[in-house]
């Protein structure tokens, strides 16, 4: 199942024990990476390369050095992914997590979504258990008191944008950038339900990202049954038991209306 050419359309076997085992669990945990919301016209970081911020490179702008250096360019690109964010729409592959967590809950069994994605679609689609490992872009707050607020669904009026909290402090995303520590609540969390779990699924992310690339052998290590949907390879996908290859938005569906019956993909 790990061909790294094939579709999800080559593997019905894959896709079928995967549903067996997620069928029987109590207890599924699943790590989503920006893949998740490609079908939601959110770019992920190798397609923001090829876009109009093509010349800015995530790695250098999502730094605390970076906003010090330059807050006023550091603060569009955040305000521009944040109207993105808003202005998108959970897809099939949102929906069909936020479908599986209410089995689970239907039966009395666990679920918890680890997500590394900052544009809160899981919520948007219904998920309730959802832990924000990198933070929110619908956020922002004060760099130098903390204090949090929501913007309006429009773009600030002046960038970078000036804390109503503090005189002369700046507004920052509140996200996480390479090289802050992440939430302690999330990661306690993870380090609790991960290894409890009977079910794991790593979903469009491509496993590079510490700690969440890291979720998936916690897991495995403890006995659980490990599925990976990607559209293409990435580290994870030789470790995992079954590989899903396709996209998020097509193979989620299907996944969950095979494990707990017809209605997710509406194919019956
Ligand atoms: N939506 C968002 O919130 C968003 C968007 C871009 C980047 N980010 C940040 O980027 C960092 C990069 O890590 P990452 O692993 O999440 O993203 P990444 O951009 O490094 O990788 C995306 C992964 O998703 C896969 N993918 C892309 N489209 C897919 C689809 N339709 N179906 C299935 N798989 C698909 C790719 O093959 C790749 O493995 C994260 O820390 C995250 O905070 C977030």
């Amino acid at each position: 199942m790990n061909d790294e050419s094939s579709t999800i359309e080559d593997h019905v076997e894959g896709l079928e024990h995967a549903a067996r085992r997620l069928s029987r669990a109590a207890c599924v945990v699943v790590v989503t990476g920006a893949g998740a919301s490609a079908e939601s016209g959110i770019p992920t970081f190798r397609d923001t390369m090829q876009s109009l911020w093509k010349e800015f490179d995530p790695q250098k702008l999502a730094t605390p050095e970076a906003f010090d250096a330059n807050p006023e360019v550091v603060t569009r690109w955040y305000d521009h992914r944040r109207l993105g964010c808003l202005a998108a729409q959970p897809n099939p592959g949102h929906g069909a997590l936020a479908t599986l967590e209410q089995h689970l809950a239907d039966r009395g069994g666990e679920f918890a979504l680890f997500t590394q994605n900052v544009d809160r679609l899981h919520q948007r689609a219904g998920s309730r258990r959802v832990y924000e490992l990198h933070g929110s872009i619908l956020e922002w707050r004060c760099a130098s008191t903390g204090h949090v607020i929501t913007p309006p669904p429009t773009p600030f009026e002046a960038f970078p944008p000036p804390s109503p909290f503090q005189p002369g402090a700046l507004l920052r995303p509140n996200v996480v950038w390479f090289g802050e520590a992440l939430p302690e609540e999330a990661l306690r969390a993870a380090w609790e339900v991960t290894p409890r779990c009977d079910v794991f699924l790593t979903v469009g992310t491509s496993s590079q990202v510490y700690p969440a690339a890291g979720f998936v052998d916690i897991a495995s290590q403890a006995g659980a049954f490990t599925i990976e949907v990607n559209k293409d390879p990435t580290p994870a996908s030789r470790r995992v038991d079954v590989v899903l290859r396709g996209t998020v938005g097509r193979v989620l569906p299907l996944l969950v209306s095979r494990a707990f019956g017809p209605g997710v993909d509406g194919q019956g």
